[in-house]
């Protein structure tokens, strides 16, 4: 029996099983509009839909009328000129809509941001833990509530679309992405991922103005990479891929996901970007995916050396929209993308059928979001960004997503009257590390937005009599009646954050040591988008909290510090004991610490 028949006949097996659990709602509600618009447009428009340039490709905002762009994105920390605030956003966003509807068409476009903790590109704006730490919460309910706020947030910002969630199931914490996943288990990230997606578009994509479009990525596989080397090559036999890396997926085109960005990385050799039978005959043949897929920042460059064979592969694989950014000595890449494509049609390489697959997907997200008749966000969602409300949602993502992993002599909770109360690590006070990558920038600069950081938070809880000494390498320790030490990983996004070694920093192991010899109690909090191994950090405190990369309301580890809520997160994966643990598929011997595991007092 060949491959190719082997393939067919499981897609057979799951498609019946498919048929009979096949809950997602289509987006089929439109169809007549988008055929009488779609029978207008010319080639030339048809693949405008389909070419997404970043903010900064775009030098000239009249392009997008000239070339009926479909859509643009913010590419990681681009910014509008001006301040970072909420207000320029919106006023830069309503400018590019309004070159959209100076179009002949008249198309609106759909602005996409990685809104992957909150809108977090925007200074001012509630910046949530990233999904590990939701995913210690185990609190679908809550997620959902966190990933509503980010649509607010959002759309406040003038956009109607995020890069999120991300439902990757990473596999081995060497990635630079594992923050980005709520948990190394399938099922806890199914159920996050489909309450996340509920949040941002709510029980169904709608017009209303906090109905933001969805996009649940990397499809597929990508947390699953050879030593999680990030946009790796993820080496499994289907059966495997199924159980791991696709439950999320049907999860959420079950929770009625409007896009799916597809992966850089490759299953056994070949790039996903490329990949027809996993993009077309599973995921929108067996799955029923209706919403429409974009591509990565300049994925499918990756493919090839040619790039006009990239375009052909990507998009007869199934590709209906492609992230075009300024390509290195390429200054206009969508020129080249756009005439590309049009050639290939024109050669009889690209199916006409194929573009207007891809047309009819982006052309019914944006009907069923009510884009034609309102381009504009709603700009009194404004307002509310960073609002009291917002971060008190934020701030109860923080108390459930930290992990007690050791507490002895019931070091905590502290009282909030001692005498002398010694914070330190520079961890304590900085917003940057606090947030964590995709924070303002897209490697993180958490310290330009608004926020509580754990020292103020602290500060604002204790009695006024308790003497607070700060010191970031641990000096001025005496006397004190307990200590709080702080420590980290400084904040990464993507490939910066992948690492074969994951011992705490010596710097980190020095300053717990300094602690624990000032003979007072000792509470630890690490700070990181992933399990560390500890050394000796455990044995030197009598208290130590994950918290993972809690964003910019440090006010929740206070109140789990001093009792005003009790500690109830999980680990969303296991905590390795030793460096050949890394991977959990591969690991052997018993973790330092099982998934689930969790002290409360
Ligand atoms: C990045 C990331 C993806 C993000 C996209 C746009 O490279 O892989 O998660 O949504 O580009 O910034």
């Amino acid at each position: 029996m060949t491959t190719a028949f082997m393939r067919s006949l499981v897609a057979g097996i799951f498609i019946v099983a498919a048929a009979a659990g096949h809950a997602a709602p289509l987006f089929s509600g439109h169809d007549e509009q988008v055929n009488a618009l779609l029978a207008q447009m010319t080639l030339d428009e048809k693949i405008g839909q389909m070419t997404q340039p970043d903010l900064a490709c775009v030098t000239n905002f009249a392009d997008i009328r000239t070339y009926a762009f479909g859509s643009m994105l913010n590419g990681g920390g681009d910014k509008p000129a001006g301040d970072n605030n909420p207000a320029n956003w919106l006023r830069t966003m309503n400018e590019l809509q309004s070159w959209a509807l100076r179009s002949r068409l008249k198309i609106p476009l759909l602005y996409g941001i990685d809104a992957v903790h909150g809108n977090n590109d925007v200074a001012g704006t509630v910046i949530f833990p990233h999904h590990l730490g939701l995913g210690a919460t185990r609190n679908a309910r809550l997620v959902e509530q966190a990933e509503h706020i980010t649509a607010l947030e959002t759309a406040g910002a003038g956009m109607r679309w995020a890069f999120a969630p991300c439902v990757t199931v990473p596999q081995d914490i060497r990635w630079g992405r594992t923050y980005e996943g709520y948990s190394s288990d399938p099922q806890l990230v199914s159920a996050l991922g489909a309450a996340a997606i509920r949040g941002l578009q709510g029980d169904a994509l709608s017009a209303k103005p906090d109905s933001v479009l969805a996009c649940a990525k990397h499809f597929v596989g990508d947390g699953g990479t050879l030593d999680g080397r990030d946009e790796g090559n993820t080496v499994c036999d289907e059966t495997a891929l199924r159980e791991l890396h696709l439950p999320p997926y049907r999860a959420a085109i079950r929770a009625g996901v409007g896009s799916i960005m597809v992966s850089y990385s490759s299953w056994n050799g070949l790039k996903m970007h490329a990949n027809k039978y996993l993009l077309t005959d599973v995921l929108k043949g067996e799955l029923g995916f209706q919403g429409f897929l974009v591509s990565d920042w300049a994925a499918i460059d990756q493919i090839s050396p040619d790039y006009k064979k990239d375009v052909e592969l990507s998009i007869n694989a199934g590709l209906d929209l492609v992230m075009i950014p300024k390509g290195p000595g390429k200054p206009n890449n969508y020129l080249e993308f756009m005439q590309d494509l049009k050639e290939l049609v024109t050669e009889g390489k690209v199916p006409v059928s194929r573009i207007d697959d891809a047309v009819r997907r982006i052309l019914r997200i944006k009907f069923q979001l009510g884009l034609f008749e309102n381009p504009y966000t709603d700009p009194a969602l404004t307002a509310q960004i960073g609002s009291p409300e917002h971060r008190a949602v934020a701030r109860e993502c923080v108390r459930e997503s930290l992990v007690l992993l050791k507490n002895d002599r019931h070091a905590l909770p502290l009282s909030k009257h001692l005498k002398h109360l010694a914070v330190i690590g520079a961890a304590a006070d900085d917003l940057k590390i606090q947030c964590g990558g995709w924070t303002v920038s897209w490697q993180g600069d958490g310290q330009l937005t608004r926020g509580t950081t754990i020292l103020a938070a602290i500060r604002q809880t204790v009695s006024p009599d308790t003497r607070i000494t700060f010191s970031p390498d641990g000096r001025d320790l005496k006397d004190a009646d307990a200590v709080i030490a702080v420590i980290g990983e400084p904040p990464y996004a993507e490939s910066y954050g992948d690492r074969t070694n994951l011992d705490l920093s010596a710097g980190d192991a020095a300053l717990l040591a300094t602690a624990r010899a000032a003979g007072a109690p000792v509470t630890t909090i690490l700070l990181s988008g992933r399990p560390l191994l500890l050394g000796s950090a455990l044995d030197q405190s009598d208290a130590f909290l994950a918290a993972w990369l809690p964003g910019t309301e440090g006010q929740g580890v206070a109140d789990v510090l001093f009792g005003d809520a009790k500690p109830t997160g999980k680990l969303p994966r296991p905590w390795p004991a030793n460096d050949h643990q890394f991977a959990v598929n591969r690991a052997f011997g018993p973790p330092r610490f099982p998934y689930g595991f969790g002290l409360t007092y």
